[in-house]
């Protein structure tokens, strides 16, 4: 047989250059495979993980059960296996709509002012595409969820990223300085920018920003005919009040869009099911960009989704849920709080709500090779802040929500990290 030298192939300049090597995300999805931790030599059960950005509590029983319902019904399953609208399943967009004003007090949405999509991860990459034109520069915080990068740059080629300081690496405080960082933004968007992107609660830091500097942000965007997108992706999960700006109706603020998804408050990471609320303008563009990238929203999650929420919206068994996960992230928030208090005398940003905290390194050392120490020689996974911004050069992030039932797990892993530490320090 004649070997063939392999093929030569030509590909676009985006996946050859401008999203060459791993990214940030595929560096945590791979750290946190059970392949690569067999390859360090470690045994996958004696590791213990602060790497994972998700949820680990049981779904609701009552989702579980409709799944079962669909699934064994002959015609709901058949029903099940058709195309939904473009914009998604009209009783899904209703109920996440009453969803809305239920959970959140929001007044003024309605159905139409929803598109249901694959998933926030597939929506943002449209939003960006509806929104703006490759080459406008896009504006995040410093840190940031570090998906937005390559995000950014798939969809809007050419586009500057632009950062709007957060984090003060230095103090180790977040946005102390709301004022210098709203001028920071208006004068990106003096120069052309119109997209502010911000999670509320914040990954990788899980703080939420005040009521003012969102307004703030919203008052500047609108002035430059530009939008603030809030992503939702951790809103059940805040620990104190609730944020005010989570009643934000986009028909009261046309420049306000927000991102949701199913992922983290159902621990549905993988029945992937987003969505978006906005002025209805922009929900029919998005309509066009779902025609061509996935046609049509999943109909089984979104008519489990619908009939979920209608079973537990109005007897109030969906806020009595809502209300125990948030206490249950809270606690396990502070058992690691407490365990770094105890062991280690690490800076780190206590959560206002989400799954992480953020720490710098010790000793300033490359995040990247503080945590590959860390790891072969503790079996400790932590996070390399690069790739979250440059704020994060020098840090870790931590992320507790894996850990929610596990909380003796997150103080061995701390004392690991110690007596690590102490012994080669
Ligand atoms: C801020 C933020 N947005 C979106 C996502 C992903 O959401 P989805 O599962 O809907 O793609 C994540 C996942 O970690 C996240 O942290």
């Amino acid at each position: 047989m004649t070997s063939h030298p392999p093929p030569k192939f030509m590909l676009s300049s985006l996946v050859t250059q401008d999203l060459a090597g791993l990214s940030p995300i595929q560096t945590i999805m791979k750290m946190t495979e059970e392949r690569t931790i067999r390859n360090l030599g470690l045994d996958p059960k004696n590791v213990i993980s602060f790497g994972g950005g998700w949820c680990n509590h049981n779904a609701p029983q009552k989702l579980q059960q409709i799944y079962q319902e669909i699934c064994t019904d002959k015609h709901l399953f058949h029903q099940s296996g058709r195309y939904s609208a473009i914009l998604g399943d009209h009783q899904c967009r209703t109920e996440l709509a009453h969803f809305e004003q239920t959970i959140f007090n929001m007044h003024n949405i309605t159905a139409d002012n929803i598109l249901i999509g694959q998933s926030s991860t597939q929506l943002f990459h449209d939003l960006l595409r509806v929104l703006a034109n490759p080459g406008e520069p896009v504006c995040v915080l410093d840190p940031t969820y570090a998906n937005y990068i390559n995000a950014i740059k798939c969809a809007l080629p050419r586009s500057l990223i632009q950062y709007i300081p957060a984090l003060n690496p230095l103090t180790w405080t977040y946005l102390e300085a709301e004022q210098y960082s709203l001028q920071q933004l208006e004068t990106h968007c003096k120069k052309g920018a119109r997209i502010l992107v911000i999670p509320v609660p914040d990954n990788p830091t899980s703080q939420i920003p005040s009521q003012s500097f969102l307004q703030g942000c919203y008052d500047i965007l609108a002035q430059h005919n530009g939008f603030l997108i809030l992503d939702m992706a951790y809103e059940t999960l805040y620990f104190n009040n609730m944020p005010p700006c989570f009643s934000w109706s986009p028909e009261d603020k046309p420049h306000l869009i927000t991102l949701h998804t199913n992922s983290k408050w159902l621990s549905s990471l993988g029945r992937r099911l987003g969505w978006i609320e906005a002025a209805p303008p922009i929900i029919q563009g998005l309509e066009k960009i779902n025609e061509s990238v996935i046609l049509s929203p999943d109909t089984l999650h979104s008519m489990t989704t619908a009939r979920f929420l209608q079973q537990t919206l109005e007897n109030n068994q969906l806020k009595q849920y809502l209300s125990g996960l948030r206490k249950l992230y809270k606690n396990t928030a502070q058992v690691l709080i407490n365990a770094l208090t105890k062991n280690l005398d690490w800076l780190y940003l206590p959560p206002a709500g989400g799954l992480y905290t953020c720490c710098p390194t010790p000793n300033h050392i490359p995040p990247f090779e503080f945590s590959e120490t860390l790891l072969r020689a503790t079996g400790v996974l932590v996070i390399p802040g690069n790739g979250f911004g440059p704020s994060m050069n020098h840090a870790i992030r931590l992320s507790y929500g894996p850990l929610c039932y596990h909380h003796k797990r997150i103080c061995e892993g701390i004392e690991r990290i110690a007596t690590h530490l102490s012994t080669t320090n």
